[in-house]
């Protein structure tokens, strides 16, 4: 085994990709999300890999230590931790409500937040380990009518590069990887017509942040910027 890796949002999208590179590549995986179903439909195309499924919503803050505690028990401490779980919300910035603001930012945001720093000490005590946050091409530019998203992810590029700074010289490696439009479910819930064909695919995410897990530890890859070379956002 090469070590556990933690992926939140694994039950969908480029979380679920990404757990299965990370399982081809000799992880012991925790998979992370809501739909627990989805989760153990994976759990069962990975193996003989080493799956843990822990449905939680992340939302839910206090019980992320207990999260975390149980992966410790279950599989050994966390190596790789990868932060992808998230949600968009579509909306011209008057016409969104405090409470489609705040849902988009706790998801996004605090819960990146909450499960990086019941995970941080493990990793800082074994003076090793890989945070890997999945933000957005949002949390770079500004995109009209995707306010609260934008927010969300400008704050979790932000705490990244912070948290690279706490942590580089004790040996945990953190990354923010922004990719451009990718097709995903994610975009089932946006009403406009984009041009899926024209996105990345959630593999190509996925081989991306594969490489960054793959560095040598005297190396990291702190920032990324992942465009699709077919004309989409
Ligand atoms: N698709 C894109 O174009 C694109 C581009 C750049 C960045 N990203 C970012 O990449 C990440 C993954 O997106 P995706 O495109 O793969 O979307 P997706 O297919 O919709 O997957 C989102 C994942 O987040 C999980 N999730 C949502 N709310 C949660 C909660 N409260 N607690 C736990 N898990 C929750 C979902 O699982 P459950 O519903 O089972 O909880 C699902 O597994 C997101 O952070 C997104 O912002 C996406």
């Amino acid at each position: 085994m090469r070590g556990v890796a933690l992926v939140t949002g694994a039950s969908s999208g480029i979380g679920r990709a990404v757990a299965k590179c990370l399982a081809q590549q000799g992880f012991a995986m925790a998979l992370v999300a809501r739909r627990q179903k989805l989760l153990e439909q994976l759990q069962s195309q990975l193996a003989p890999a080493k799956a843990v499924v822990l449905a939680q919503d992340l939302t839910d803050f206090g019980a992320l230590d207990a999260l975390v505690a149980s992966v410790h028990t279950q599989l050994g401490p966390i190596d790789v931790l990868i932060n992808n779980a998230g949600i968009t919300h579509t909306g011209t910035l008057e016409s969104t409500s405090v409470a489609e603001w705040e849902q988009v930012l706790a998801v996004n945001l605090t819960a990146t937040f909450a499960l990086t720093r019941a995970v941080l000490p493990g990793m800082r005590a074994r003076k090793g380990g890989r945070v890997i946050n999945l933000v957005s091409v949002a949390g770079e530019r500004a995109f009209a009518g995707w306010g609260a998203y934008c927010a969300s992810k400008a704050g979790v590029l932000a705490m990244t590069r912070v948290l690279a700074e706490e942590v580089r010289s004790e040996g945990v490696r953190v990354t923010a990887i922004c990719p451009g439009a990718v097709d995903t479910p994610l975009w089932d819930s946006v009403g406009a017509d984009f041009d899926r064909q024209a996105m990345l695919s959630a593999d190509t995410v996925a081989s991306l942040v594969l490489y960054a897990v793959n560095l040598p530890p005297d190396a990291v890859l702190e920032e990324a910027t992942l465009m699709p070379g077919r004309g989409a956002l």
